[in-house]
């Protein structure tokens, strides 16, 4: 018995250390490698499991806690206004879910990075209760918030009394990493996680790892049919259309812009809203050793120029 039981795991601790040399750096922690249909699927456990994504090095490779605490340094301090609510485990258990599908785990590391950056860098700069002489800059104060401070309604629409209707009491303000506004927001993120949002909009605001999934739903799923999603707008899985080009949409930071917010950051010159999404971009780029250097040029990181893919959405802005 118990000399089988370690001869199987000597077999096995063969086949990682093979995994390891053979692959290098790209397969730390790879436990299986299957092929379904000719495609190489691979098995990281519980951060990555069974998709072409985990052959790539996963989050945990390249993004630590130290990291994440260097990013959002000032989150915790007196004056924050979610003090001890995000953390890094909350935000590796929420992309855990999406890793297999491509979050964090495509192309290599650079763009890897360089994802992780964009999409955090959007998180910061709704979170971020920094002004302009804040200790640490204005960007050092992302994840600051976690709900909007003080509501000027409960952004019921009636319009969607069918398909998200408003539960009796429930308040549907902005809440979460990249904050979630209206019934039908939380209808549609709720439905995709299985969460019942609409009842418990508040979950949001008491559950880091529920916020954290929320926020990167939102980022992996376009926001129409027959759009890109950021995800694949800033990875280049998205090829634009002609229209696209005419209208100044090309893959990258600012077509994420583009996507998430439209004419509310986009389409408008030079302005505030926009630059301080792509300084906190910029800015967590430099922390994570990455350089800004890397972020192209100002065509690809700017949607100053470009046409929203959609008319105004009612949804404000800022979680403050
Ligand atoms: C995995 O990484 C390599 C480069 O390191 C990249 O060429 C490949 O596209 C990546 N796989 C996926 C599924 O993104
Ligand atoms: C990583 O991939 C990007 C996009 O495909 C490419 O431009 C870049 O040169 C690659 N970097 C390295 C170090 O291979
Ligand atoms: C928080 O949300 C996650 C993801 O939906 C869930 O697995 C977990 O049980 C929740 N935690 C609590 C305390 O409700
Ligand atoms: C391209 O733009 C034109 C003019 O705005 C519009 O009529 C047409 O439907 C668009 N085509 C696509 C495929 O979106």
């Amino acid at each position: 018995m118990g000399v089988t039981k370690s001869g199987v795991l000597f077999f096995l601790a063969l086949v990682m250390l093979n995994q390891l040399i053979v692959n290098g750096d790209e397969s730390t922690k790879i436990l299986a490698v299957k092929y379904k249909k000719g495609k190489k699927l691979c098995d990281k456990g519980w951060e990555c499991t069974m998709s072409e994504f985990c052959c790539n090095l996963t989050i945990t490779d390249y993004f630590q806690t130290y990291q994440f605490e260097n990013l959002f340094s000032k989150r915790n301090s007196p004056v924050a206004h979610a003090v001890g609510f995000w953390d890094y485990h909350s935000f590796i258990t929420a992309a855990a879910l999406f890793e297999p599908l491509g979050f964090g785990t495509t192309g290599n590391k650079t763009t890897q990075m360089k994802e992780i950056a964009a999409f955090l860098g959007h998180v910061g700069s709704k979170t971020s209760c920094g002004y302009g002489v804040a200790t640490g800059g204005p960007e050092a104060w992302g994840l600051c918030y976690n709900h909007e401070m003080s509501p000027s309604h409960g952004y019921c629409d009636d319009y969607y009394k069918f398909t998200y209707p408003c539960a009796p009491g429930a308040e549907y303000y902005g809440r979460g990493a990249l904050p979630i506004y209206w019934n039908y927001n939380y209808g549609a993120v709720g439905q995709a996680l299985k969460v019942d949002l609409l009842s418990h909009p508040e979950y949001i605001e008491q559950n880091a790892t529920l916020a954290f999934q929320a926020a990167i739903w939102r980022w992996m799923n376009p926001i129409m049919k027959k759009q890109p999603s950021a995800h694949d707008a800033f990875v280049g899985n998205w090829k634009p259309t002609k229209n696209d080009t005419a209208e100044n949409r090309i893959p990258g930071f600012g077509t994420t812009m583009n996507i998430l917010y439209g004419d509310l950051t986009c389409g408008k010159g030079d302005i505030d809203p926009m630059n301080n999404i792509i300084s906190h971009y910029l800015y967590y780029l430099d922390l994570l050793g990455v350089g800004r250097e890397q972020a192209g040029s100002n065509e690809v990181l700017s949607c100053a120029q470009q046409k929203p893919f959609n008319p105004s959405s009612p949804t404000p802005s800022a979680s403050s």
